[in-house]
């Protein structure tokens, strides 16, 4: 299928989705030339933090989004959730990789996912210092700048590079465990802090795959999709966790994910 084809209920919101995440990039973009200045909150442990750039930017993405679609319902990261009265639901991760942007590192994104009827449909990745946008529809490909991407079909496990998530002690023996099967089997391990980016970066054949033992939907949903959408292999989020809790998410190039799994199980 192509773009051009899409029902015209999912055409309507990419279309708005691209413009409005560009928007809240470049919100968050001000905030982060500031970044020494915010007041940061601790959430749930000194590495969990949030500032005033999260709270914000999801406040505008939301405003917009009621504003186009005011029967869809929205869930975000910083702002809970409101059910929605269409067929329609929005999930926001105003800025995924807080830590990475508190610390002044620029690997960072803003991340939408749309659903309907409780599926995911639309993915987007904005990525404010590089000015990518990433974006993938179901069954009509996944893009970067409007330009076709793919996962890397070629690479083994052995030649590429992995990302593996973690961000709570509790697991960091499971962690260990994956990082050494992947050193062992000749995989690298690259870490960039944000989840979201790094599957807009399978997606796109940079790094052949991305695992996390607990995230939410608002950090994997929208990166799930585009994996898929770009010939990977990737979990549906939804039918193991829901949309409310936190599982596990794989994503994978095809032809090293089986061997990828039996390292994170
Ligand atoms: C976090 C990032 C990070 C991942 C954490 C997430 P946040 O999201 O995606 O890479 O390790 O599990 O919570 O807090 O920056 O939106
Ligand atoms: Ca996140
Ligand atoms: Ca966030």
């Amino acid at each position: 299928m192509q773009e051009q084809d899409l029902e015209r209920g999912i055409a309507a919101r990419l279309n708005s989705g691209k413009r409005i995440i560009r928007q809240a990039g470049e919100k968050a973009k001000e905030y982060f030339e500031n970044y020494e200045t915010l007041e940061v909150e601790v959430k749930t442990s000194r590495q969990d933090l949030v500032s005033e750039a999260d709270r914000e930017v999801e406040r505008l993405i939301r405003a917009e989004i009621a504003n186009a679609f005011p029967l869809d319902g929205l869930v975000g990261e910083e702002h809970g959730q409101s059910e929605a009265e269409s067929d329609y639901t929005w999930v926001i991760d105003p800025i995924d990789g807080t830590s990475s942007f508190l610390h002044g590192l620029r690997s960072w994104c803003v991340v939408i996912a749309v659903l309907k009827e409780g599926r995911p449909v639309i993915g987007i990745i904005y990525d404010p210092m590089t000015g990518q946008l990433y974006h993938a529809a179901e069954g009509a490909g996944a893009f970067r700048d409007d330009r076709p991407i793919s996962v890397d079909f070629e690479t083994p496990l052995s030649g590429g590079f992995f990302v593996v998530g973690a961000s709570r002690p509790e697991q960091s023996r499971h962690v260990g465990q994956v990082i050494e099967g992947l050193l062992s089997a000749g995989g690298i391990h690259m870490r960039n802090g944000s989840a979201a980016l790094s599957l807009a970066h399978v997606a796109a054949g940079h790094y052949l795959g991305f695992y996390e033992p607990q995230l939410s939907s608002w950090d994997c949903l929208a990166g799930l999709l585009m994996v898929t959408e770009a010939g990977g292999v990737a979990d549906d989020f939804l039918v193991a966790n829901g949309l409310s809790s936190r599982g596990p998410a794989f994503a994978c190039a095809p032809q090293a994910a089986a061997q990828f799994r039996a390292l994170t199980v």
